[in-house]
């Protein structure tokens, strides 16, 4: 059997099969520490569950509209008005089985042999892969830790050809946990309007942010930009429902349609029961968020706080997400037992090893030289996790 040469370019994803080993292993009993979870570990809001359970009771257990229900594309359509003054009508939005769906849909429609789409880097360990599939080449834009991961829009002008059909944002960003500001989104903008290429706004993580700091999608930025944005979200982060599996899309309709097109002749709808959760979740999960965001914020200020008291170890605050992303170059090239750990793949390995602490090593994301945590585990988990890492660390030679 000759498999189609399209599976020989992409690799299974890091970080679900990462998240399936530790799990296998703490049900053998082991005791981890586990920060390689994208998840939150908070149960999905009541206002979700109840609604989910109703439509079950009520037999709403059948197909239903290929692209989404009305009422979730209404609750989706007053989100966007309420939060951000943008307004869509039901023929911009598709809803699909999670956000990581929504972006596969978006790379099927927009992306084919020949195209070339920005990715910044660090960046999400799935968008590469999509363009991938999708027949297209991924052109990565590096971004520096120390300007909090920034877009260079000098690097981007010099990055884009006459082959540019998007450019991939995600922010707050999945792992560096950076966000881009509006001055930095303006120009972008200008970009993509001078050269006609399309944004993918991937703002799964908008409500994840601390500090004050405010969301900006660069669908906001201009009437005209927003008819070059295509903005992703889902309910999965911001309301703990993960596994729940909605995500929806929003921008022009022509490709929202041919979006929905390729849904019809893959999964159809997304499950009716979780559409109904999520219409409960958008509509009366506000508390809910701020209570999450609110025990984050204590999990990001003490996961970051005891990293950078560990020696070779250095960790920026990140603004946004639930990931810390430490720089991890000075413990490079230390020896256990006279083997040098020389890649974050070595490190988070000898670590799982010998602290128990499991993490995600930084090159499927583009970084080479630093580990990926989630701070989504309880504080308690954190504490333990951090002094097991300390002790392992301090043993390196
Ligand atoms: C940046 C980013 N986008 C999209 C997704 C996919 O989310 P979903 O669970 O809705 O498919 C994830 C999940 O980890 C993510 O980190």
């Amino acid at each position: 059997m000759k498999l189609a040469t399209r599976t020989t370019r992409i690799t299974p994803s890091p970080t679900l099969q990462l998240s399936a080993t530790v799990k296998a292993l703490i049900a053998q009993g082991h005791q981890i520490s586990d920060f390689t979870a994208g998840e939150p570990s908070f149960d999905s809001p009541d206002a979700a569950k109840s609604a989910g359970i109703k439509a079950i009771q009520e037999g709403f257990t059948k197909y239903t509209a290929v692209t989404g229900i009305d009422d979730l594309k209404q609750a989706i359509i007053d989100k966007f008005t309420a939060e951000q003054g943008l307004s869509y009508t039901r023929s911009q939005i598709l809803v699909s089985c999670g956000a990581k769906h929504t972006l596969f849909n978006l790379a099927m429609a927009l992306f084919e042999s020949g195209d070339e789409v920005i990715i910044p880097a660090p960046y999400w360990v799935s968008y590469p892969e999509q363009v991938l599939v999708a027949d297209a080449k991924p052109i990565f834009l590096p971004s520096e830790e120390r300007s909090g991961y920034a877009i260079d829009l000098d690097k981007l002008k010099a990055a884009i050809t006459s082959r540019t059909k998007a450019l991939i944002l995600n922010s707050p960003c999945n792992p560096t946990g950076g966000i881009y500001h509006r001055e930095t989104l303006e120009g972008v903008a200008q970009l993509a309007l001078e050269h006609n290429f399309m944004v993918v706004s991937d703002e799964i993580y908008e409500k994840m942010i601390y500090d004050q700091q405010t969301h900006v999608s660069i669908a906001t930025v201009s009437p005209e930009m927003a008819k070059h944005t295509i903005v992703v979200n889902g309910v999965s982060k911001t309301y703990s429902m993960t596994g729940w599996r909605i995500g929806y899309a929003a921008g022009p309709e022509a490709l929202i349609k041919a979006m929905g097109d390729i849904q019809s002749q893959s999964t159809s709808n997304p499950t009716s029961i979780a559409q109904k959760a999520a219409i409960g979740a958008l509509r009366e999960g506000q508390d809910f968020i701020q209570m999450m965001v609110q025990e984050l914020d204590k999990r990001r200020t003490t996961i970051v706080d005891g990293l950078n008291r560990i020696e070779g170890i250095q960790c920026p605050m990140p603004a946004g997400a639930f990931y810390a992303f430490p720089n991890i170059q000075g413990l490079l090239g230390r020896r256990f037992q006279g083997t040098p750990l020389t890649t974050p793949f070595a490190v988070a390995d000898f670590l799982l090893k010998q602290a128990k602490v499991a993490c995600v090593p930084g090159e499927p994301f583009g970084a080479p030289t630093h580990l990926r945590f989630s701070y989504t585990p309880t504080i308690e988990v954190i504490q333990q996790g951090l002094k097991s890492l300390a002790e392992a660390i301090h043993s390196l030679e």
